[in-house]
């Protein structure tokens, strides 16, 4: 299935909070925390980046990222989100790949993504994984005992830029 990809407007700042929502992954304040991103980016802040995922005017997904404080080209995916019912048809895919393509035209050097440990989130990680991002730290019980940090990177320049000294 493919989505057009277009902004996420004031307008969807309802359907964002309830596809965040219907996934089941995310507690009431983390849903909470993606909703309140989306202000911050609509009244200016250029931390925060979103780009929605729409079948006809329905939002169905949405990523959230934003240029990692203290680096140089690295960013930040804090959100990627399909709603449930439309999940494992590539629209992820089509997301992901869209960020991308944005950050290599903003010099983006590598992406980082933190996730759970937990099995809920074992597709999350597969997704990332098959995706090029690699495992690149884990700190046990960052969340919750029994509850890791999992940390992906991805190198956008396949290493040009990583190993270049200024
Ligand atoms: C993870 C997520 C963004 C992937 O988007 P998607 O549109 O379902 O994924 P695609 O259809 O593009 O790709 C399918 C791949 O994702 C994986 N996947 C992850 N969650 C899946 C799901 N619920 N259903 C089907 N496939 C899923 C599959 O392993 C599949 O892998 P493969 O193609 O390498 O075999 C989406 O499932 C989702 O929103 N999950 C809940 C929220 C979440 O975990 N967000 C990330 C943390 S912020």
């Amino acid at each position: 299935m493919s989505c057009s990809l277009r902004p996420v407007g004031r307008a969807q700042r309802g359907p964002l909070e309830r596809l965040t929502a219907a996934t089941g992954l995310f507690r009431p304040d983390e849903v909470a925390i993606a909703v309140e991103l989306l202000d911050e980016a609509l009244a200016g802040d250029d931390d925060y980046r979103f780009l929605g995922a729409y079948a006809g005017d329905e939002l169905v997904a949405y990523a959230c990222w934003g240029p990692t404080p203290g680096t140089t080209g690295t960013f930040d995916l804090y959100w990627i989100v399909v709603d449930p019912a439309r999940q494992g048809r590539g629209v992820g895919t089509q997301l992901l790949r869209a960020v991308e393509a944005t950050l290599t035209t903003d010099d983006g050097r590598l992406i980082v993504v933190e996730t759970s440990s937990r099995a809920e989130y074992a597709p999350t990680r597969a997704f990332y994984e098959r995706r090029g991002y690699v495992q690149a730290a884990r700190l046990p019980g960052y969340y919750a005992p029994g509850d890791d940090l999992v940390i992906y990177l991805k190198d956008l320049t396949h290493g040009v830029l990583a190993g270049a000294t200024a």
